[in-house]
């Protein structure tokens, strides 16, 4: 580790990139919106970059780990003033909610957090909505949550979620209705029983095309969302100010940091499992009897189980142990010992004259990312670990303890060291 002791003459500003931690010895400087004075601190983690301002002389010490830089922004490089300025202003127009969109990496979580950060200086009780479900920051991935803002923040990730629902998929092509009708709740919840004074909501990165772009701003609408910040695209600014401009304080383009720490996909892997241990780990296994459960998300669970006999003729055309088959309209879904050969699978589609034949390995049932719902209907973090198709119980991690009257399966699996495997599926049981 190295430490430095910084000088930093009012005005003047530098960018940070983590892994590092920086201590204010004297003076006043401006992160992310939040103000750190004499004797406070704060750390950025290796994936993130700030610009740092100091608002009277300034001295810093700074504790930098492998990896972690302090440079000088070229003249125009650094967003910081202009983010502030921005949405200070629309606070002083007197709107009451903001939500930032853009595409993955723009700065959209940074506004948030800074967003946030004014908020609480205007001395606003504020609430944030983390609606990135792929870099979800506030809960696991595949979550939409909800937070109180008790004291400045540099990332969301620092807040613990109050609310929190389910939407089994880290994208949201398929899965827009969940996402959508989770946002709104977490808003109106927000709202009505936290008394929130500012609502700040964070989006996913995906904004390519017209219907990525309007099912956000339905939800935005529908949950009176007063003013949205597009970061980085001005063409996605354009398009939603031709959606959106009219409504409240309107729509505010900002720029991306012109140099900042960019997250590849292992990067992106590597922060997503973090967010699945947080929650996850510590869980303790459960049994429960598919019986006694709602069940959605499932292929398997949705259909008309077949009968004993009927199990016993797929499973010898598969040539494979059959464990447990449904049929809905146009599908079959089978649930095998192992995978069977040649193409008996064709002929079990005509055979049963189904459009579609889903296998499911017993095998690759454990780790199926899922929330049980409990009593009132709120939805906790689990993950499956085995179903016993013979007394028809599943067994999962979860660290909810109370009655469970509902299960939803995701379609996202995880190893056992919540790492991400094999491809989303539209049939994972
Ligand atoms: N003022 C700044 N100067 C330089 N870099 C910054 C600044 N503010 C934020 N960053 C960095 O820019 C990067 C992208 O920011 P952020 O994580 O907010 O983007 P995002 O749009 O939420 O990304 P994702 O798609 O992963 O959710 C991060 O490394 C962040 O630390
Ligand atoms: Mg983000």
């Amino acid at each position: 580790m190295i430490t430095t002791l910084l000088h930093l003459a009012e005005g003047r500003l530098v960018r940070v990139s983590g892994p590092l931690t920086v201590s204010v010895v004297d003076g006043q400087v401006l992160v992310l919106g939040a103000i750190f004075s004499r004797g406070s601190s704060f750390h950025v983690d290796e994936f993130k970059s700030y610009g740092v301002k100091a608002l009277v002389d300034s001295s810093l010490k700074i504790y930098m780990s492998p990896g972690a830089s302090v440079e000088e922004p070229q003249s125009g490089e650094e967003p910081l003033d202009l983010w502030v300025s921005r949405i200070d202003d629309v606070m002083r127009r007197g709107c009451s909610s903001l939500a930032v969109m853009g595409p993955t990496d723009a700065g959209k979580s940074s506004v948030a957090a800074l967003a946030a950060n004014r908020a609480l200086l205007r001395g606003l009780r504020t609430g944030v909505v983390d609606a990135d479900i792929g870099q979800a920051d506030i809960g696991p991935p595949a979550f939409v949550s909800a937070s109180i803002v008790e004291k400045p923040i540099l990332s969301l990730r620092e807040l613990r979620p109050l609310y929190q629902r389910f939407v089994g998929s880290i994208s949201p092509q398929r899965f827009e209705r969940r996402v959508a009708a989770a946002l709104v709740e977490s808003v109106l919840r927000l709202r009505a029983e936290e008394g929130v004074d500012f609502i700040v909501v964070d989006t996913d990165g995906w904004v390519q095309g017209v219907n990525a772009v309007e099912y956000k701003l339905e939800a935005l609408r529908l949950s009176g969302i007063e003013s949205i910040v597009v970061m980085g695209d001005r063409e996605l600014y354009r398009l939603v100010d031709r959606m959106y401009g009219r409504y409240g304080c309107g729509v505010v383009y900002l720029p991306s940091p012109a140099q900042r720490r960019i997250r590849d996909r292992g990067a992106r892997r590597i922060l997503r499992s973090r967010q699945y241990r947080a929650v996850l780990s510590g869980s303790r296994p459960r049994r429960i009897s598919m019986s006694d459960v709602s069940v959605q998300g499932s292929c398997l669970f949705a259909g008309t189980p077949l009968t004993p006999m009927e199990l016993q003729e797929i499973g010898r055309i598969l040539g494979v142990k059959v464990l447990a088959a449904s049929v809905t309209g146009d599908a079959l879904v089978a649930v095998v010992a192992e995978k069977p050969r040649g193409n008996s699978v064709a002929r079990l589609e005509s055979l049963y004259e189904r459009q579609q034949v889903y296998l499911v390995e017993k095998g690759s049932v454990k780790g199926v990312l899922a929330a049980v719902v409990d009593e009132r209907g709120r939805e906790h973090p689990a993950l499956v670990d085995d179903i016993d198709f013979a007394t028809n119980t599943i067994t999962l991690y979860t660290p909810f303890e109370g009655e469970v009257r509902g299960i939803v399966f995701g379609n996202v699996r995880l190893n056992e060291d919540y790492v991400e495997v094999g491809r989303p599926s539209r049939c994972l049981l």
